[in-house]
């Protein structure tokens, strides 16, 4: 711990005795609302936001309406999650109405932008708190004085590189983990807001990170994923010789039962030595999700993302060597400024000779403050949609391929209880990421179980437990 953390204890102690204040009077303990948009690091961050907000009192809702304290962790990736987030906090300005003591706070990587502070500060005045990643741990501090001084706290400090342990998490699962490596990114890819807002790299300290690993194991987690912007940089700013190959390798002699995983993978600094300690571990998924954003060396470069299509198929290439069963997935974007016809068509060619097991596709969305935006030659909405639809019509049909051949076979499944959408089956994930259905029991869920593979389509596989 460090003196800003410690400081916070005193701020937590401040604000449970306003909680038990308050369960006195209502005969009930307030309560949060904790409310995630965004990728895996946002998620994670809302575990320990939930975590804290515990700490000092409050009970955890799944839903806003008896809340005292709603908080909006928010997504800039997108213009379609930037709406999102503001468009559920005007929602909640009712909720406010009716309870005056509630307070609203926003956090994450869309309010530390100054035209959204700006916008928040003037247009959403029933905003009490806000606060950005790298502040997250001082979350007690802020709420403390939000209360106490009942006006609002709009707090952001992007030079804070606080690498905070010891934070109280809320899991949201007794049997899948996040565990954060490293915070923020250095890459500055040219369409990408993440830098802006989550700053630069932080790794936190290698036995941190193994101390939190084992106790989860122990705690009978059984599918931990490794979450970065760019896992492949983790270490770079330790004084430990540690790179995440090592730390990998460290992790891997946990002993258990038990998958790791790990994101994002950063093709330009993913090593043959990575995928070696992959390839002979005992607990490393055979799973690499490996962005390729485009297969054209031209968009490549206007992307910032310094690899040409020749090193990201070596790297593929020497996955497939080491593990011929790997699952490689990948993200695109299409409709980059400037992207023609034939470089798109670059993409849809990298895609059958790489033949991914699953793409996250995304259509380009302009970013305030990033280079890409200024390019003026911006692909029509149209082209952009028309390109998406081509993407996975072409994807589409490669993941079925690569799905059929799985019929048949016997996969180890880690059970995720009763499918969200129809609770007369059950659902769970491979090694690779897949997702199976099949006939299953509520005391299934957190095993591995065996499942033989009898039915395979586009996006799911449909089998029938042969061991418990
Ligand atoms: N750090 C990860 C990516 C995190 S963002 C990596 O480098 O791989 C997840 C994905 O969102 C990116 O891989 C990219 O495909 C997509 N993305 C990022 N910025 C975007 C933008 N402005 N428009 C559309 N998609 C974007
Ligand atoms: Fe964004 Fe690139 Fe960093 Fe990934 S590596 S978060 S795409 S800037
Ligand atoms: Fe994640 Fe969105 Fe921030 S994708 S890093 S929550 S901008």
């Amino acid at each position: 711990m460090n003196e800003n953390q410690v400081s916070q204890t005193e701020y937590i102690a401040a604000v449970r005795a306003n909680s038990a204040r308050y369960a006195a009077e209502h005969g009930t303990p307030p309560i949060a609302f904790v409310l995630t948009l965004g990728c895996q690091q946002n998620e994670a961050d809302s575990e320990k936001l939930a975590g804290m907000a515990e700490e000092m009192g409050y009970e955890i809702a799944d839903k806003p309406d008896d809340a005292s304290l709603i908080l909006v962790n928010t997504c800039a990736i997108r213009e379609h999650a930037e709406k999102r987030a503001l468009s559920l906090v005007g929602q909640y300005k009712h909720l406010k109405a009716k309870r005056p003591d509630l307070v609203i706070g926003m956090c994450g990587c869309m309010v530390v932008q100054e035209h959204r502070i700006e916008e928040i500060k003037h247009r959403y005045p029933y905003v009490d708190l806000l606060f950005g990643t790298s502040s997250l741990y001082r979350f007690p501090e802020l709420l403390a004085q939000k209360l106490e001084r009942k006006k609002r706290i709009l707090f952001h400090d992007p030079d804070d590189r606080t690498v905070a342990e010891g934070m109280p998490i809320r899991r949201t699962s007794t049997y899948r983990a996040w565990v954060s490596v490293m915070y923020g990114c250095n890459n500055f890819c040219s369409y990408c807001i993440v830098p802006y807002v989550r700053g630069r790299e932080r790794s936190r300290a290698k036995d941190a990170i193994v101390r939190e690993v084992r106790e989860l194991v122990e705690n009978g987690y059984r599918d931990i994923t490794l979450l970065g912007q760019n896992v492949n940089s983790y270490g770079k700013d330790l004084s430990e010789q540690c790179d995440f190959a090592d730390l990998l390798s460290e992790l891997d002699t946990i002993e258990g039962d038990y998958l790791l995983h790990f994101m994002t993978s950063h093709p330009k600094d993913a090593t043959r030595k990575l995928i070696d300690v992959m390839a002979s571990s005992r607990h490393i998924a055979h799973h690499f999700h490996l962005p390729m954003q485009s297969g054209s060396d031209r968009v490549l470069q206007a992307m910032n993302r310094h690899y040409d299509m020749e090193k990201y198929l070596g790297i593929v290439d020497y996955i497939r060597e080491k593990m011929p069963d790997a699952v490689i997935t990948s993200d695109i974007i299409v409709g980059f400024p400037e992207e023609s016809e034939e470089e798109f068509e670059e993409t849809l060619n990298a895609l059958k000779r790489v033949r991914f097991d699953m793409i996250y596709s995304f259509i380009y969305s302009p970013r305030k403050g990033t280079p890409a935006a200024e390019i003026e030659a911006q692909i029509s909405p149209e082209v952009k949609s028309a390109r998406f639809d081509r993407l996975l019509a072409v994807q589409n049909e490669i993941s079925l391929e690569k799905n059929q051949p799985l019929q048949g076979m016997a996969l180890r499944v880690l059970c995720d209880g009763v499918s969200k959408n129809n609770d007369a089956v059950y659902q769970g994930r491979t090694e690779g990421g897949k997702i199976v259905f099949f006939d299953g029991s509520q005391e299934l869920e957190g095993r591995f179980l065996t499942i033989k593979i009898e039915r395979a389509d586009t996006f799911a596989l449909y089998g029938t437990i042969i061991e418990k």
